[in-house]
């Protein structure tokens, strides 16, 4: 599991309490996740290798989180390698184990710029050696940036984040500094890699998929979902803004009841 510091660094931001009746226009969305997909696909379509598809699905990591940053998103999650895609081709998951050296080598100079704080979430222990570097270079430099914070979703499932938080919680039992009565959903959040988070907002999948493959089942409970067919190298800023657009429009009750049938 990813180890405390990395995941509790920062303490832990409140997400704005949801009000029931908060219906219509609100603003931009505080968390943006994403998960993009597609990249094999891209590649595909033009005879290329499926590594031509991430290369280029780097440099859209890059301009989605210009974007991002400029319309005032405060917290971009992407998820960039699940804990199921060790499972393909050695060649493939090499590439994709090389390139936050890569993005983070070409990048980190602009980001520092930007104010963004990059940050990760998953098995960071269990990455490759000169993964971590990178992504350890990349937190230790932008750690005072106040700005947008990029999360990497890295090496990550819910499934596993789910067990750790698990285990965790347990332990305190054992050991008797909780009961198991005492046990709540904000234990459960605290005990998860996002406790230093508000939850996603906005949930954004690429390239036709409608599933979450892992993804933040804990924190997705409320979150609103956008799909779209547009493959994540071809996902341009417009369409980050037009799921944005559909986002403030949308009608979000938490189980309650619309603004406009309150009198
Ligand atoms: C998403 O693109 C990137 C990762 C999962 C690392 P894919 O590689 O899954 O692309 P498709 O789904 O095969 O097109
Ligand atoms: C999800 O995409 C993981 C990432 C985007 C990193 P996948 O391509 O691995 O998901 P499935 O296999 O289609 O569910
Ligand atoms: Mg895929």
């Amino acid at each position: 599991m990813l180890d405390k510091l990395i995941r509790k660094r920062g303490g832990r931001q409140e997400a704005e309490a949801p009000d029931p009746a908060d219906a219509g226009s609100r603003g931009v969305p505080g968390h943006v996740a994403i998960i993009m997909d597609g990249n094999g696909r891209w590649a595909k379509k033009r005879a290329l290798p499926r590594i031509a598809g991430h290369h280029e699905g780097m440099k859209t990591v890059r301009k989605i989180t210009r974007e991002a940053n400029r319309l005032g998103v405060k917290v971009l999650t992407v998820y960039a390698f699940s804990t199921e895609n060790w499972k393909r081709p050695k060649p493939e998951v090499e590439f994709l184990m090389k390139l936050p050296d890569e993005f983070l080598g070409t990048y980190l100079p602009e980001l520092i710029e930007q104010n963004v704080r990059v940050e990760m979430i998953g098995d960071y222990e269990s990455l490759p050696p000169h993964t971590k570097r990178a992504i350890r270079r990349a937190m230790d430099e932008t750690a005072s940036n106040d700005g947008l914070i990029l999360n990497f979703a890295m090496n990550y499932g819910s499934r596993a984040e789910l067990a750790g938080a698990v285990k965790e919680i347990a332990r305190s039992v054992k050991e008797g500094t909780v009961r198991p009565e005492e046990i709540n959903e904000a234990m459960i959040a605290e005990a998860l890699m996002t406790a230093h988070l508000p939850e996603p907002d906005l949930l954004i999948r690429t390239s036709g998929e409608v599933r979450l493959s892992n993804f933040m089942l804990w924190q997705l409970a409320y979150t609103e979902l956008w799909f779209t067919d547009t493959l994540w190298p071809d996902f341009g800023e417009a369409d980050l803004r037009e799921a944005i657009d559909v986002y403030r429009a949308r009608n979000r009750r938490y189980g309650g009841i619309g603004k406009e049938e309150v009198k």
